[in-house]
């Protein structure tokens, strides 16, 4: 997908609560579908981000100084302005799509989403740290005493904290939730048993917050 608009989230939507219903995991729609909605966010961010710094910010901007800072300004900028509508058509003229995909094997949901722009080695770093401080935090405002704003987070840098955070009151363990990358592509993985500890956990974790 080029966007997340409201027929691309129904369709993701869809799919996902027809697999967790066959498993008889109905309940864990709501907080599975909002880790794949930040994992593809993301993604689709990504896409953006590569498609800007590549038509707008072509000179100086390899991830260090000054020029990659007001380029990722006004990359900012530019993505909240009208759903980043240019953007969108950019990607979708070029092919430049963010997919998910579902795969579920002894009982195991394993959902992968792609997108076809490899990130920089400093963003992999920072996203490994980030996973790292999630281990370490008990929610969301934790985390937030432990980072003041960081200027490089093209969005408020919460998405995947929250996502960690959702597979920990799961009982999943974090090791599972991976993103790596190669030459062609960034991937970020998440692995969920469909089982009936899964929903206690849940169900446990829910209530008592
Ligand atoms: N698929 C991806 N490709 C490239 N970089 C990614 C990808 N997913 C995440 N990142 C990098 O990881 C960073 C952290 O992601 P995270 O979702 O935690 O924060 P954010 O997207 O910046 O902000 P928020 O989710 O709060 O809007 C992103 O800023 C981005 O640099
Ligand atoms: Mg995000």
């Amino acid at each position: 997908m080029y966007s997340m608009n409201s027929s691309s989230e129904n369709r993701v939507k869809k799919t996902l609560a027809l697999i967790l219903n066959k498993y008889n995991c109905g309940v864990l729609l709501s907080p599975l579908y909002t880790c794949v909605k930040e994992l593809l966010i993301n993604a689709i961010k990504a896409n953006y981000k590569n498609i800007y710094f590549e038509d707008f910010a072509p000179n100086g901007t390899d991830g260090d100084g000054l020029n990659y800072h007001t380029a990722l300004r006004l990359f900012k900028l530019e993505m909240s302005r009208e759903d980043a509508k240019n953007l969108e058509r950019l990607a979708r003229r070029r092919e430049i799509s963010a997919d998910v995909f579902f795969y579920v094997d002894s009982d195991i949901l394993t959902v992968t989403v792609i997108n076809p722009t490899p990130m920089t080695e400093k963003e992999l770093d920072k996203i490994r740290q980030k996973l790292i401080d999630a281990e370490s935090c008990n929610d969301i405002s934790d985390y937030f005493l432990i980072h003041a704003d960081d200027p490089e987070n093209e969005g408020a840098g919460i998405g995947l904290i929250l996502t960690a955070m959702i597979l920990r009151s799961l009982g999943v363990d974090l090791s599972t939730l991976t993103i790596t990358y190669d030459r062609a592509v960034t991937r970020a993985k998440l692995a969920v048993p469909l089982t009936s500890t899964t929903i206690e956990n849940y169900e446990k974790n829910t209530q008592s917050a």
